[in-house]
This record gives C-alpha cells, sequence and structure tokens, in this order.
C-alpha cells in the first residue's frame, strides 16, 4: 500500500468553500489512481464562522463538498470571541485526529485560529492562497494574513506577487510554492452549471447590460457616512443601468441600523446572498462588476468582466496588473464608471497558472515534502 497522508481541512466562511471544493475532489481522483504513490485521508472541519443556508449549505449542495466531519459551530461574535472559540474546539479535533497536514485556506478569521493550534501542537500547516499582502492592517484579514503566513510551513501561493511579498519578509524560499488560483478550478468546473443559472431571467435583466454590486467590507458598510454615499450613488447608477445587488448580512444589518433604503423601483435589484452558480453567472454577464470581494476581483478576472472595487487598496494586485480591474472609490465612482463603460466590454488577460489545476499541485507539493 502506498503511504497515506493524513489531512484536516479547514473551512470556515462563505470564501472558503469554493477553495476547500476542488482540493477535496481533486484528493478523491487521486486516490482513486491506481498508480498514484501517495493516499490522501482528508477530514473536513468547518468552523461554522459562516452558518446561514445562503453563506454556507448552499455552496456545499452546488460545489458538491462532503458534509464535513466536524462541525465547531462557532457562530458570528467579536474577533477576539470568535478566534478563540475556533482555537478551542479545533484544539479538540487535533487531538483526537492527530494529522500530518492541516490545510488552511485564504484569510478569514478560521484561518489564522487553526493555523496556531496546530503549529503549537507540532502539526505541519500549509497555507493555500498565502502571500497575499494589501499593505492595510486596519484590514482584519491582512492580520490573518501576515500571521499565517508567518508561523505556516508550506506557503503556497496564488500569484508571483505573493512569492516576492514572502521574500521581502524573509521567508525562506524552500517554505514557498507557486501553485496558482484555486478558486479558478472551482470556477472551470462549474461553468457549465453556471451557465445553465436562470438569475438574469429572475432579474428582468439582460446580458451585458446591468452592474452587478458586491458590497460587505467593515470600511465601507459599517460607517453611516460611507453606507450613505454608496447608497446614493447606487441610485444614481441604477437610474441609468440596472444594478444586481445581493446584499451580504452585514450590509443589511447596517442599512437596516443606519436607516437607509435601495428603492425597488429605483432599477436596483436587491436580493439575498446568491449562491455559488448564480454568481458565477451574474459576473459573466455583467457590463461591469463594483464590489470590495477578494473573490469577485478574480472571478471577474477569469471572464475578463470589466471590474470597479471599491477600495483604496488589493491584495490581488495581478487583477489590475492584467488589466480587468481597477480601484475606486465613492468621490470618483461617477467618473471611473463612465470610463469604463466607454472601453471595451472585455478587458485584460488569464494570470498565468489560473488553470484549474491548482488543487492537482497542492496535493502534488504536499505530498512531495
Ligand atoms: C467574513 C470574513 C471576510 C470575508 C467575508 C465573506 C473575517 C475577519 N472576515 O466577514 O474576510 O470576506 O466573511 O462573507 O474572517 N452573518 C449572518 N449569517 C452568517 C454569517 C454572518 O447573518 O452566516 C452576519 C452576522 O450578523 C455577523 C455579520 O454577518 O455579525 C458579519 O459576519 P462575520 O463572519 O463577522 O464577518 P463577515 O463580514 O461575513
Amino acid at each position: 500500500m502506498p503511504p497515506t497522508l493524513k489531512l484536516i481541512l479547514v473551512a470556515g466562511a462563505r470564501p472558503n468553500f469554493m477553495k476547500v471544493a476542488p482540493l477535496i475532489h481533486a484528493a478523491r481522483r487521486h486516490n482513486a489512481d491506481a498508480s498514484a504513490a501517495t493516499r490522501f485521508d482528508c477530514r473536513l472541519v468547518h468552523t461554522g464562522q459562516h452558518y446561514d443556508d445562503a453563506m454556507s449549505e448552499v455552496f456545499f449542495r452546488e460545489l458538491g463538498i462532503p458534509k464535513p466531519d466536524v462541525n465547531l459551530n462557532v457562530g458570528s461574535s467579536s474577533h477576539a470571541t470568535q478566534t478563540a472559540n475556533v482555537m478551542i474546539g479545533f484544539e479538540k479535533v487535533c487531538l483526537d485526529e492527530k494529522p500530518d497536514w492541516l490545510v488552511v485556506f485564504g484569510d478569514v478569521n478560521s484561518t489564522v485560529a487553526c493555523t496556531l493550534v496546530a503549529v503549537k501542537l507540532g502539526i505541519k500547516v500549509a497555507h493555500v492562497e498565502a502571500g497575499l499582502r494589501s499593505g492595510d492592517r486596519t484590514m482584519p484579514e491582512e492580520i490573518n494574513r501576515l500571521v499565517t503566513d508567518s508561523i505556516a510551513d508550506l506557503l503556497l501561493t496564488p500569484s508571483e506577487d505573493g512569492n516576492e511579498n514572502l521574500r521581502r519578509e524573509g521567508v525562506a524560499e524552500e517554505r514557498i510554492k507557486l501553485v496558482g488560483n484555486i478558486m479558478i478550478d472551482s470556477l472551470v468546473a462549474n461553468l457549465e452549471q453556471a451557465r445553465r443559472s436562470k438569475i438574469l431571467q429572475e432579474c428582468g435583466v439582460q446580458p451585458g447590460n446591468y452592474l452587478y454590486v458586491t458590497l460587505h467590507r467593515p470600511a465601507n458598510v459599517d460607517d453611516r457616512a460611507s453606507l450613505t454615499a454608496i447608497a446614493g450613488e447606487l441610485k444614481r447608477l441604477a437610474a441609468k443601468t440596472p444594478v444586481v445587488f445581493p446584499v451580504h448580512p452585514r450590509t443589511r444589518k447596517m442599512f437596516s441600523e443606519f436607516g437607509l433604503e435601495l428603492n425597488g423601483d429605483s432599477g436596483c435589484h436587491l436580493l439575498d446572498p446568491v449562491g455559488y452558480h448564480d454568481s458565477v453567472c451574474l459576473t459573466e454577464n455583467a457590463r461591469l462588476v463594483l464590489t470590495d470581494s477578494g473573490g469577485l476581483q478574480e472571478e471577474s478576472t477569469y471572464f475578463r468582466t470589466p471590474c470597479l472595487t471599491l477600495r483604496p487598496n488589493t491584495e490581488r494586485p495581478v487583477t489590475i496588473n492584467v488589466g480587468s480591474n481597477r480601484l475606486t472609490k465613492i468621490s470618483t465612482l461617477a467618473e471611473d464608471l463612465n470610463q469604463v463603460l466607454a472601453a471595451s466590454p472585455r478587458l485584460g488577460r488569464l494570470p498565468e497558472m489560473w488553470d484549474g489545476k491548482t488543487s492537482e499541485r497542492i496535493l502534488a507539493a504536499l505530498a512531495a515534502v
């Protein structure tokens, strides 16, 4: 029998699910191959950081992710409480399971919490989507990235800028491995199903003639002045081009707290959070994506759909360098939008190794250590 590597894979919040799914599927394919030199015994831990059907379950169904072996059910709370609760629950899982590797994804609180636990128990940690830096330490995700990368053993980067950031921080070359963007594995595998989505008809919008908007960053939505200005700008935009805006629970809560409203008949289609296939369909067919999400900056780049990112910085500069994405702010949004709408409806090109084969490269990297 070939040697078996026992992996714990951790997913906690919405952006983790499309990253964990392709690795689970690749491990299954790998194990079914009689000639494979290593087997992977995967255990899936859901921390419960996200828990609503629309923020969690729908992705399990659509992406064919098996039921988690463990759910820590931590739920929402302050950063310290949430991180601490993940750590307390996850320590027990590690002691019970004694894995060879912990594999964590992205930059959410569950990522850093589980990494801290495993490293202290002497369990090797691989970080998928390592090396990304916005340079903005007011973002909780940037702190999660810095801490995770400074203590994880194997740093699996999506693009060359990740390698450069890690080298600049003094990380030894043997800890860094460029594997490509695992989100794109999910995108490629789900393209056909996404193209069957009925979301455009449900919203009554035409391909190439609507703006797909998602906003949930605390800096944009937790601040009254900022969210008020955004709502005003969206109303103005929607008067000219329909806006499809699935509203994240954080954003919905803040709209209600600040007494803001986006009128349904203003051309704004406000939806509950949408599933993966609907979101991919909306991204492929939008005239323009306006977002503060990391994932949507990447998915729009894959489709060459123009993207405006409502943030002062991005940890995904490759999406800007290839030409599909640019940063914007409320004061210049109307002007930036006009410029993008005057340009080609497809912008940019595909970055290197965004080819749907990142999971295979990750398994090879784990087996090689
Ligand atoms: C988290 C991640 C962020 C990621 C985002 C994607 C961190 C620090 N933040 O931010 O990086 O981009 O997820 O969605 O890890 N809520 C629900 N149902 C849920 C989950 C949350 O209603 O299933 C509500 C709760 O009121 C909660 C609020 O949304 O207080 C925010 O959720 P939280 O997980 O704290 O942060 P996100 O803004 O979702």
